[in-house]
């Protein structure tokens, strides 16, 4: 029981002095056990206890497999949690307690849509909120520290984290960031709502080649600082606490390893100040990268690279002791490395409240109030592919509905991957969902196989709701896939049922985009629902029927087949922009970044520059007419994309610099500005350093990335 007239015990001091306070008071081997993260079982507790008691431990990862998003969890027990915390904080010398950590990516006990589905509703505040209630839950669990968000940017649908990151722009991506990491830790970490965020994994893991999970990734300086580094700067900029280092291997240096990724660019440049925890396994994997002998040199080069907590392997453990004994790793990095765990620690208030109440989480949990939520960003979400004849929205008088496919009455591909604590329960299915917003209609329950039974009732029916795309299991960690053609089967049971003649509304439940290149000539209406969570089959009712408007726009490029890969919308000029070809199939994607339809139209026109030439350090505001050109009321995500017209190193085609969500009635219109300034304006240039350059730009605002109205200023020096 540590003495509580300590210093760092004294929460009315600043927390620089706490913990400085409380190192002087350290081992070296206390310090050491700051730095360990571990996973507890029922086989080794009893060996983690011991060694609570002897030096303490940094960290308890809730987690009962190195694969939790892909597999089944188990839940955890708040009592469990408290128990061990008791040992750490009532059993030793110094009381310091665990930081307990978990994967809560898209939501906790209520699942919201998966990120990238979050992402298509280009709603950065709903997308905050989402985070707020998450944290919310995942506290009342005992979760003090989320691995979450994941900020990767992602140009390949074959990898299966696509699913968990924010897509494949650096603008929208770092806007979701900051709302995620606001949603986390709020203004005051400590509040007893908000738990420690971790933006993973730093950095370049979308890169991997071939879209293979833990494959290598290569990408240049340049692609690097521009393109994937974006969204972590914003994260760090936001106050963003912990950070997690990649397992890939990245421009010949594990991520895991690097003095220059995680001390030089991150730590250094970037200025952050919380500390950096490595992914599972990820520093003894330097073994097998073959960067390191054994586990002692793992330790030292994951160690002096920068990691500050080893998750889950021990190597730490087991041999920094001896590695500061021969100099081969300083007392300052140490001291570096504890000062920032501890620093979380204070700021998420876990020495005044080490426990949680076990009762906390079923008042705080599933309410309706996040239900709401969760319904309303995942209808937000969703995006509207395709609407021949205005088939959508769906009467709610009409007779007879057939509501078939293999994902009509599955309750976890709504949900997706990276549940670990959702319940399957608590999910209802398309069918039901749709029995119940058309409770005069007939809704037969039909087996999910391609049979004669299933193609009756299409017969029977005024309509077809045909729900097909990918289960929860056909994405997210190390479930990629060679393929983006929809799961075998699929394309059959779609023309089949097409054959009948039926209005067919294809609804696609998915973690990535997959190849509709077929789907969307034998379907009238594509709604693409992704994994939309808990309140998923609710929001795809809603919008079916016409109570929600679909708005939600691709935060991806859709390419026509994995041979398109990489298809990216911010793409380079090349030397030969107009001999871009491709001999069997056309060189544009199915669906650009940032499309989707609405059950009204928008149109566009009257763009305005406010200045024609600005300074350097100055800005310039952009503006256009959005005017709702249809029958139906509706929202409308304006875009704005930039493009540096000539510099010294080759800039994108266009990139998305701005984007508003505006709701307008039947023949309204609305001016939509943007401010343009250096921020915008800037890149990355040869030596690291973010310029804005003098000369021309361009500018568009519309609806998606191939917007055409444009207008142009000039920056002088
Ligand atoms: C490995 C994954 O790469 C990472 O995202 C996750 O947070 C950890 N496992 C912990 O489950």
């Amino acid at each position: 029981m540590p003495d509580s007239a300590f210093a760092y015990q004294n929460p009315t001091l600043p927390v620089e002095a706490r913990v400085a306070d409380l190192l002087s008071r350290m081992t070296r081997q206390e310090k050491i056990a700051q730095c360990a993260q571990l996973f507890v079982i029922l086989s080794n507790r009893p060996q983690i206890e011991a060694l609570i008691r002897k030096q303490g431990l940094g960290s308890r990862i809730l987690a009962s497999t190195h694969l939790a998003g892909s597999v089944r969890e188990i839940a955890t027990e708040v009592e469990d949690i408290n128990a061990l915390q008791r040992v750490a904080v009532e059993e030793t010398r110094l009381g310091i307690p665990l930081i307990h950590g978990r994967d809560v990516i898209h939501g906790h006990r209520t699942v919201f849509p998966i990120p990238l589905a979050m992402a298509a509703a280009w709603e950065p505040g709903l997308v905050e909120q989402a985070y707020t209630i998450a944290a919310r839950e995942a506290a009342s669990a005992g979760v003090n520290w989320a691995f979450a968000p994941m900020l990767d940017i992602a140009r390949d649908p074959r990898w299966g984290r696509i699913i968990e990151g924010f897509g494949e722009d650096p603008y929208l991506a770092s806007r979701n960031t900051v709302a995620a990491v606001k949603g986390f830790q709020g203004e005051d970490l400590s509040s007893p709502d908000r738990i420690l965020a971790c933006a993973k994994h730093y950095i370049g893991y979308g890169s991997a080649e071939g879209g293979r999970d833990y494959n290598t990734g290569e990408i240049s300086d340049h692609t690097l600082r521009n393109i994937y580094l974006p969204p972590f700067k914003a994260a760090v900029e936001a106050g963003l606490g912990s950070v997690m280092s990649a397992f890939l291997d990245f421009n010949g240096e594990p991520a895991s390893g690097s003095h220059y990724l995680l001390t030089e660019l991150l730590k250094g440049e970037l200025g952050f100040s919380g500390f950096i925890v490595s992914d599972w396994d990820s520093v003894v994997e330097l073994i097998n990268h073959r960067v390191a002998e054994d586990e002692r040199a793992a330790a030292q080069i994951a160690f002096n690279a920068g990691v500050d907590m080893e998750m889950v392997s021990d190597s730490y453990l087991q041999h920094l002791d001896q590695l500061l004994e021969n100099g081969e790793v300083s007392e300052e990095r140490l001291e570096d490395a504890v000062r920032r765990i501890l620093t979380a620690k204070f700021r998420l208030g876990l020495f005044e409240r080490p426990y949680t109440d076990p009762a906390l989480g079923e008042k705080v949990q599933f309410t309706p109030e996040h239900q709401a939520l969760a319904r309303r960003i995942a209808g937000m979400g969703m995006v509207l592919l395709q609407n021949k004849n205005s088939l959508l929205p769906l009467s709610r008088d009409l007779k007879h509905i057939a509501v078939i496919g293999p994902l009509a009455r599955q309750r976890s591909a709504l949900l997706g991957a990276w549940v670990l604590d959702g319940l399957i329960s608590e999910t209802q299915t398309l069918l039901e969902a749709i029995q119940q917003a058309c409770p005069q209609a007939e809704v037969p329950e039909i087996s999910d196989a391609m049979n004669d039974e299933m193609l009756m009732a299409v017969a029977d029916s005024d309509v077809v709701i045909l729900a097909v795309g990918e289960s929860n299991a056909r994405s997210g960690e190390y479930n990629c896939v060679a393929s983006l053609d929809l799961p075998a089967g699929q394309e059959a049971l779609i023309e089949a049922v097409a054959n009948l003649g039926k209005p067919l509304v294809l609804v696609v439940l998915a973690g990535r985009p997959v190849n509709l290149t077929r789907a969307v000539r034998l379907a009238d209406a594509i709604l693409y629902a992704w994994h939309p969570g808990s309140l998923g089959a609710k929001a795809i009712a809603d919008i079916l029927f016409g109570a929600v408007y679909p708005s939600g726009k691709l935060p991806v490029t859709f390419p026509r087949g994995e041979g398109q890969i990489p298809l990216y919308y911010n793409h380079k000029s090349t030397g030969r922009p107009h001999m871009n070809r491709t001999l069997d199939l056309p060189v544009e994607p199915l669906y650009p970044f940032g499309f989707g339809l609405s059950y009204t139209t928008f149109s566009y026109r009257d763009i305005k520059v406010d200045r024609s030439s600005i300074k350097l350090a100055e800005s310039v505001t952009v503006s256009a007419l959005v005017t709702n050109t249809g029958r139906h009321a509706g929202e409308e995500v304006v875009q704005c994309y930039l493009q540096d017209c000539v510099a010294s190193l080759t800039r994108p085609v266009r990139e998305l610099k701005g984007f508003a969500r505006v709701a307008l009635q039947p023949g309204k219109s609305q001016r939509v500005s943007f401010t343009l300034g250096p921020a915008e304006l800037s890149f990355y240039d040869r030596s690291g350093k973010l310029v804005v350059e003098p000369g021309k730009f361009k500018v568009w605002i519309g609806g998606d990335s191939q917007a055409t109205l444009e207008g142009q200023f000039s920056v002088t020096p």
